[in-house]
């Protein structure tokens, strides 16, 4: 496995596997992995020759006041996760390689992420699909490999993609769970143990409300307040950011609940932010958004 840390080695690599007729894969993350990345990593091998795994903490993703200078960057470890799962390069650029002294191009996608994370995060989207976009454009990979666990991210770079043209595939895969359930997250290792017991409230209240829906029930509002009742069971100390409904192709919250729709969450359990989702309706997952 290769690691390359600028993008003429990166071009270079490209040029070789373009030669050499290998088709590329691409996991873009922010390292700490953990088995959800270790998924993708896995899918993206069993479908290509080559794997690409990039490892960047997207400083414009995160919001004044976010976890940017502490978000965990633990190099060596995530190396070895990646080429156990069958990566054969990890991109590991730097902030100036990606955004180079005064840019000022950013690519924003409307809609999808009006409500939700977009909501509660201004400008986390805008980041996010401007450092995608940029990483396509580098590694011009033929499949993009994302986890289900961010689904609102996934339709919305899933749109960027088609509505740009980028002529790549996007393998939506997934949620990887603890044995209790709670999604594996790279901010799972900011909780000590007295929040991680709580954490998996957050899954509970999903499952409360993925059930409600099976049964027959449409009532958004009312559902909410027995998922905000089942969340506060396992987590008295969760601060709901939003637990809702949303549509699996525009993300509009869904007032009068009806299939396909995503039951959707995010909690804080002291400085640390959870998210989660049911996808409820088929199908489960998808090629190029959910829906
Ligand atoms: P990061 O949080 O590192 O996640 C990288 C990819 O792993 C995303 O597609 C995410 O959905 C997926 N993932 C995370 N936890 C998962 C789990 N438990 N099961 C399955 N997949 C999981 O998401 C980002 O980074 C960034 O926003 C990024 C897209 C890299 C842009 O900076």
């Amino acid at each position: 496995m290769e690691v390359i840390r600028n993008i003429g080695d990166l071009k270079k690599w490209r040029q070789s596997c373009r030669a050499n007729g290998q088709t590329v894969g691409f996991v873009p993350t922010m390292g700490a992995l953990h088995e959800g990345h270790g998924a993708l990593i896995a899918r993206s091998a069993a479908d290509h020759p080559q794997t690409v795994v990039s490892i960047f903490v997207n400083p414009t993703q995160f919001g004044p006041g976010e976890d940017l200078a502490r978000y965990p960057r633990t190099l060596e470890a995530d190396l070895g996760l990646s080429n156990s799962h069958g990566a054969t390069m990890v991109f590991v650029p730097e902030v100036k390689d990606i955004y180079p002294p005064g840019s000022d191009s950013w690519v924003e996608v409307l809609g999808v992420g009006d409500h939700w994370c977009g909501a509660s995060r201004p400008g986390h989207f805008r980041g996010v699909s401007t450092v995608v976009a940029k990483l396509f454009l580098l590694v011009e990979p033929v499949t993009a490999y994302f986890g289900q666990k961010d689904a609102q991210q996934a339709v919305l770079l899933g749109k960027m993609v088609n509505d740009l043209r980028f002529g790549l595939t996007m393998v939506i895969c997934p949620t990887v769970r603890e044995s209790d359930g709670l999604a594996m997250s790279s901010r799972n290792r900011y909780l000590n143990d007295w929040e991680r017991g709580q954490a998996i409230g957050l899954f509970r209240a999903l499952e409360e409300g993925a059930l409600l829906v099976n049964r027959g029930e449409t009532d958004a509002k009312k559902m909410e307040r027995v998922m905000r009742a089942k969340l506060h069971e396992f987590a008295p100390q969760a601060e709901v950011d939003y637990l809702g409904f949303a549509d699996r192709v525009t993300f509009q919250p869904q007032v009068l609940v009806a299939t396909p729709c995503v039951v959707l969450g995010a909690i804080r359990l002291g400085k640390t932010r959870l998210i989660d989702n049911i996808l409820m309706g088929e199908p489960r997952m998808g090629i190029v958004g959910l829906g």
